[in-house]
Formats: structure tokens, C-alpha cells, sequence
């Protein structure tokens, strides 16, 4: 009999990605569908021949099954009473970024998680890349010694046409997301303060401010330097963004395309010359069985069946999202937040 009994709500485009994932686990089966348009569920059930019954609202759907664990990909909107009303019925949540749509829906989430002692998890799929976890290894291991700070270049000129184009920050809220969360996960270190300047360049055919320059200080005493765009036409970057991250010994380098790299002072360099000599050191890229998406849900029910947290929990992700918003109420107000605080209010 199958441990985890899974209901999925919002049966749209990312949908196929996690149902795919689900019915790969001989622990899991999908006893019910939910979509506010209840023919979207009743065509996905047709695409992934599943049995179950379609529902309209969550509620409906755990009271009529024996679920006990949700997966959220419905909008960013939905987030919220989605997984608040799952975990209240009893069920653990797994759910497409991002956490919740205010930072107050944010903590009020984690907070009931830890109340109700379920499991709330959140994908960041960006972090399940053999190459992130090789710049990740270097650091620490110290092969650049202690890191002062770290830049990521985001540019790119995706044509989406649909809600990204008339948002008011569509980079900041729909994407940055990814790239603060890996700046964490990269830095290991969590946000202090941010002072953000985000606009819409001319040429841009997005409503919303479709570039952000953003300045985080970390809790390590570090410096994060975030430059993205998403009107950017030529020479793009990889989606995983170029990363050039410095320590006090050497330099990585990862483009988001090919594997990390470092420079590193030579062990033999002469104290005193204008500029050192560098070596050129590899990173060790291991193979992961599961990556991208399929290796952050392996990591959630790997959790859920240990009792232990995932990585990418609510509680963790709460640090990516105060990032996010945090950028978004420096760039209204003009000035410096401190996300501490701002974390507490
Ligand atoms: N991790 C990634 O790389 C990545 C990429 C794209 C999208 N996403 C995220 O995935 C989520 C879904 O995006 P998508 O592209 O699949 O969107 P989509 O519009 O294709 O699908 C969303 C579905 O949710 C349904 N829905 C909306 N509100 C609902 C509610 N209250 N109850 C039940 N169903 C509801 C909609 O009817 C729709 O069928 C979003 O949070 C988005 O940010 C993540």
C-alpha cells in the first residue's frame, strides 16, 4: 500500500513535471485532482491516464479522499490558502515557488507548519544542479579562502507574452526567487540588509520594472551584488545566471553554462609584487542520480520518510523570499531595508 497518498492542486503547465515525478515512487499514488477550472484536472487525469477523482476546491478534495500530502502548483496567488487549509486538514505540503505572495503569508505559513508539526517544502529547483554544488563545494573547502563577496549577472530577453508582461516587477517576483536562493545556498549565508534600484529600460515591452540592481549584505559579513534583466536582447546569460564569487585566496567563476572554475594565488607567489600569479583550479562536478526538479521532490520525500527537514523547507525558504520582497520595498521606498527587522515585523 502506498505511504503517500498525494492530492495534486492546480493541474496546469508545471503540473506534469511533479505528476511524472510522483508516479516514478512505488510509495506514492494520486488519489485526487483539484483545479479551480475543473475541466483542466479532468483533461490532465486523460493525459496521465490516472483514475482519481477530480475536485474544484482543496477542501473538497481532502475530506472526499485519505490524502496526506499535497502538492502545491497552482499560482503564486493560491499558495497561501492552498497550503494553509491542506496542512489544517492534516496533509503535508510540497509547493511550486513561491512560498506565498506577502511576507506575512510567509511567516504565517511556516509558523503553521511548525505548529501543526507538518511538512511544508518549497521547490528550488535551480539548487539541484551538480554544477551549483560543485561552486558550493569550493567554497567550502576553502579553495578560495574566506569569501567577501559574490555577483550574479542575470540577462536575458524572454518574449512571454501573457501575466509576466503586465506585472509590476515581474523579474523581482517572478524569477529573482531562483537566483537569491542560490546566492544562500552559494554564500551559505542568509540576508542582512538590501538596498535595491529596479526600473524598465527603454526598448522594454514589459509594464512592470523588468530590471533590478540590488546590493544584499550578508550575515557573514559578506556582499551579494545582484544585475538582472529580462529585456537584455544579445549576448544572454545561462537561466542559473553568471556567478563570480571572491574570496580572500582566489576567485570562482561559473558562468551557469559550463563547470565552476577558480583562480587561486599560486603557493609559491612572492609577498610584495604589484600582482600575483594564479593557479587554475577544476571543480569536482559529481554525477546526482536525480537533478532540477526531480532531485528537489527526491529530497522532500526523502525528509518526509526520515522525519528530518527538507532543504528547501518553508522555514529555510522564508530568508529567499524576505530577499525578494525585501528588493521590492527598498526599490518603493528608495532606501536601504534591513531584512532582520523586516523579518520580525
Ligand atoms: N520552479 C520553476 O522553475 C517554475 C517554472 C514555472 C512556473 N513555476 C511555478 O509553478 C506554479 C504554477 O505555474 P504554471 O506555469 O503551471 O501555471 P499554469 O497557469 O499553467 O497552471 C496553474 C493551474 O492552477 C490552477 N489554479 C489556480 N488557482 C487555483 C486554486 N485556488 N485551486 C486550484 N487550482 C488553481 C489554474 O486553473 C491552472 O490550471 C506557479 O507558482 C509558478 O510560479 C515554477
Amino acid at each position: 500500500m502506498a505511504s503517500y497518498k498525494i492530492i495534486i492542486a492546480g493541474c496546469g503547465h508545471m503540473a506534469n513535471v511533479w505528476a511524472d515525478y510522483a508516479l516514478t515512487r512505488p510509495d506514492s499514488e494520486i488519489v485526487g485532482l483539484v483545479d479551480i477550472q475543473v475541466e483542466a484536472a479532468a483533461r490532465f487525469a486523460e493525459n496521465k491516464k490516472l483514475s482519481c477523482p477530480v475536485f474544484t476546491t482543496i477542501d473538497a478534495a481532502i475530506e472526499a479522499t485519505d490524502a496526506n500530502l499535497v502538492f502545491d502548483i497552482t499560482i503564486p496567488a493560491s499558495h497561501y490558502s492552498i497550503a494553509s487549509t491542506a496542512m489544517k486538514l492534516g496533509c503535508d505540503v510540497f509547493s511550486e515557488k513561491p512560498l506565498a505572495e506577502s511576507l506575512e503569508q510567509c511567516v504565517e505559513l511556516v509558523q503553521l507548519a511548525q505548529k501543526l508539526g507538518r511538512t511544508h517544502a518549497v521547490m528550488q529547483n535551480r539548487r539541484f544542479d551538480p554544477r551549483i554544488r560543485a561552486l558550493r563545494q569550493m567554497i567550502t573547502d576553502n579553495t578560495i579562502g574566506t569569501v567577501g563577496f559574490a555577483s550574479a549577472d542575470f540577462f536575458l530577453a524572454p518574449h512571454f507574452g501573457g501575466f509576466r508582461d503586465a506585472m509590476e516587477s515581474p523579474l523581482l517576483l517572478d524569477m529573482a526567487i531562483h537566483t537569491f536562493d542560490q546566492a544562500r545556498f552559494i554564500m551559505g549565508a542568509n540576508p542582512v540588509s538590501v538596498y535595491c534600484h529596479e526600473f524598465n529600460p527603454k526598448g522594454s515591452w514589459y509594464s512592470g520594472n523588468a530590471m533590478a540592481l540590488c546590493i544584499f549584505e550578508m550575515s557573514d559579513g559578506s556582499v551579494f551584488d545582484y544585475r538582472g534583466s529580462w529585456c537584455a536582447e544579445g549576448a544572454p546569460t545561462s537561466w542559473e545566471a553568471a556567478w563570480r564569487v571572491v574570496g580572500d585566496k582566489g576567485t570562482a567563476i561559473w558562468d551557469g553554462h559550463k563547470e565552476p572554475y577558480a583562480e587561486i594565488i599560486k603557493d609559491d607567489a612572492q609577498h610584495g609584487k604589484f600582482l600575483y600569479e594564479y593557479d587554475r583550479i577544476g571543480s569536482s562536478v559529481l554525477e546526482m542520480p536525480l537533478t532540477f526538479h526531480q532531485g528537489c521532490l527526491a529530497n522532500m520525500f526523502d525528509a518526509l520518510s526520515q522525519g528530518t527537514a527538507p532543504e528547501t523547507s518553508s522555514s529555510d525558504n522564508l530568508y529567499s523570499m524576505a530577499m525578494v520582497l525585501a528588493a521590492v520595498e527598498s526599490a518603493r521606498l528608495g532606501k536601504k531595508i534591513d531584512i532582520r527587522t523586516y523579518l520580525t515585523k
